[in-house]
């Protein structure tokens, strides 16, 4: 066995959670051909391969044009069961035990299909995985920062009726240029149905708009947050105050938030003493899952078993679990690491 073979065997023996999963970003080009086959339509590319091989991004706008353009294929209920299933199948196999994903809404009300059929089809899923693969959920639907705040209220109230089975709001898409001060009504008004809150902030946006995600928007975990190192005194204050930081170290490669592996701030973060944890975006796009972003960060940075026992850890600790349920699965942890 390698040095890859033999972390990804301990580190796929520890239960995980995984807290920043885009359900669109789940979408791999054979099952994308296979709906497109049976909704009579054709994928943005003419086969699987010439997909997989323009996978190349350029930054996140250009990953995103891409992201959506798949997304055309999703029509209904049956098509979000399977995108859904066909995650957290995989996802079991990377012995993850609780997952928070996001949904984009707008992504799928611009193309007419309706709120109901989609989130139905999440539903399902994630209710079929608990009982078949002892998988939990929050689920959480996330709001286009580049699109009106308008629009977002609409959703929220378009959602409301469903407002017991979606735990969160959270806020994704083109980041720079779009601050988090837009959404503050869109936020607020969730906080008052007893929405939990989260927002991507600091993944190509400026430290400023993780703060303000936490001041304005009242945000309890930032989605990648890894320019808060570029900021000193918010760095402490992240570490202080205990604010997950749900990071993405392929998906920053990939978008070139970071240019090598070896470059990416995972291990200076620890080192900070801030609650990270690690995550997977969107592994149809990113070259790999749960297990293979744990496993890529400490080979390029020289994690050390034990900063692995703490990931996955946080990973409980930052979920929206009850604190009985986090210290269950943290005992988990520790028990699957010694064994
Ligand atoms: N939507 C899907 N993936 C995203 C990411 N990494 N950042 C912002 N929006 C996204
Ligand atoms: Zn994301």
């Amino acid at each position: 066995m390698d040095d890859r073979e033999r972390l990804a065997a301990f580190v796929r023996r520890l239960p995980k959670a995984e807290l920043h999963l885009h359900l669109e970003g789940t979408l791999e080009p054979e099952l994308a051909l296979g709906i497109a086959q049976r909704n009579g339509l054709s994928l943005p590319f003419p086969d699987v391969d010439t997909a997989r091989a323009a996978y190349r991004f350029r930054d996140l706008s250009s990953f995103l044009n891409v992201y959506y353009a798949m997304t055309g294929v999703l029509r209904t209920e049956q098509d979000f069961y399977d995108l859904t299933w066909s995650y957290l199948t995989r996802a079991a196999e990377d012995n993850v035990r609780h997952v928070e994903p996001f949904f984009d809404p707008q992504a799928h009300l611009s193309r007419g299909i309706p709120f109901g059929i989609l989130v139905t089809g999440i539903l399902l899923a994630l209710e079929d995985a608990e009982e078949h693969l002892g998988i939990t959920s929050r689920l959480i639907m996330c709001f286009l920062r580049d699109q009106p705040p308008e629009e977002a209220m609409t959703v929220l109230e378009t959602a409301h009726r469903y407002r017991d089975r979606i735990a969160g709001v959270g806020l994704d898409s083109a980041e720079a240029g779009f601050p988090p001060e837009r959404f503050s009504d869109v936020f607020a008004r969730a906080a008052a149905y007893g929405m939990r809150r989260v927002a991507h902030a600091g993944e190509e946006g400026p430290p400023a708009y993780i703060a303000a995600s936490l001041d304005v928007l009242g945000a309890e975990r930032i989605d990648h947050g890894v320019r808060c190192l570029e900021d000193p005194a918010l760095t402490e204050r992240l570490a202080l105050e205990r604010v997950p930081l749900t990071v993405c170290p392929l998906s920053n490669v990939r978008l070139h938030v970071v240019e090598t592996m070896a470059e990416h701030p995972l291990k200076r973060m620890l080192e900070a003493g801030l609650l990270v944890t690690v995550n997977s975006d969107d592994p149809a796009y990113f070259g790999g899952y749960l297990v293979d972003n744990y496993v890529e960060a400490a080979l390029a940075l020289g994690l050390s078993e034990h900063d692995l026992v703490t990931l996955a850890e946080n990973s409980f600790r930052a979920s929206f679990l009850d604190e009985a349920t986090k210290a269950r699965h943290v005992e988990a942890v520790r028990a699957a690491a010694a064994g």
